[in-house]
């Protein structure tokens, strides 16, 4: 017998990010957080690598990574960087209630990396939803400190690995079919039919 999973449909399709300055506490408990990252870690995964960590930094943690983006931000800006700026810097760690920095982390040699990023992209998508699931939102941003070098040496990072995406984690009053969305490709505008495709509808 077929079973539609009709909860699982209407929570999928009203998810949407809230921006991470807007995200107000509670953060998911431990143990909600816990059945998040099982969630989110539940991914096709080609040889079963597990190429992505959740980095998890709750205030204490969150604080030491702005103290970090504040640092390196002063080093690439020595002429520019005012006190402000990295005030703003600390901010950016401590906006939403929790943070979690995925790291892609491949195992080299075994499968093709792209077939590892996609399995973190994966896991980032799932985290999302997770955290949706369990009725909290978050936003997934990268931003500057994702493609520094400087930050990428303070967590330890190895040459081939990257960061995923700085995960902002909290509660929103509104509920999210009331929240602000975005335009949604329709299916048919991403979706094609082999014939039209082969004739080079693309
Ligand atoms: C890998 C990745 C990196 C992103 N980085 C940023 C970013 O640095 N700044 C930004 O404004 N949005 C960024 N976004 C987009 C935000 O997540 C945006 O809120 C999202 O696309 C909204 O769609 P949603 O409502 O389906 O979550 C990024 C998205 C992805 C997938």
């Amino acid at each position: 017998m077929k079973i539609i999973y009709k909860e699982m449909v209407e929570r999928m399709g009203n998810r949407r990010s809230v921006k991470a300055k807007e995200l107000q506490e509670p953060a998911p408990s431990p143990e909600e957080l816990t059945q998040i990252l099982t969630l989110a870690s539940r991914v096709p995964d080609h040889k079963k690598l597990v190429p992505f960590r959740f980095i998890l930094c709750d205030k204490a943690g969150q604080a030491a990574f702005g103290e970090l983006l504040a640092e390196q931000f002063a080093r690439n800006h020595p002429q520019e960087a005012k006190e402000k700026h990295k005030e703003a810097e600390r901010q950016r760690a401590l906006q939403a209630p929790l943070l979690i920095i995925l790291v892609y982390q491949p195992v080299l040699g075994k499968v093709p990396e792209w077939e590892q990023q996609l399995t973190c992209g994966a896991a980032g998508m799932n985290l999302l939803n997770a955290v949706h699931a369990f009725g909290y939102a978050g936003q997934w941003l990268t931003e500057w400190p994702a493609f520094d070098a400087g930050i990428h040496q303070s967590l330890g990072l190895r040459p081939e690995d990257k960061i995923a995406g700085l995960f902002y984690i909290g509660s929103s009053d509104t509920l999210a079919e009331f929240r602000e969305d975005r335009p949604r490709p329709e299916p048919d505008s991403v979706a094609i039919a082999w014939e039209a495709w082969q004739a080079g509808k693309r």
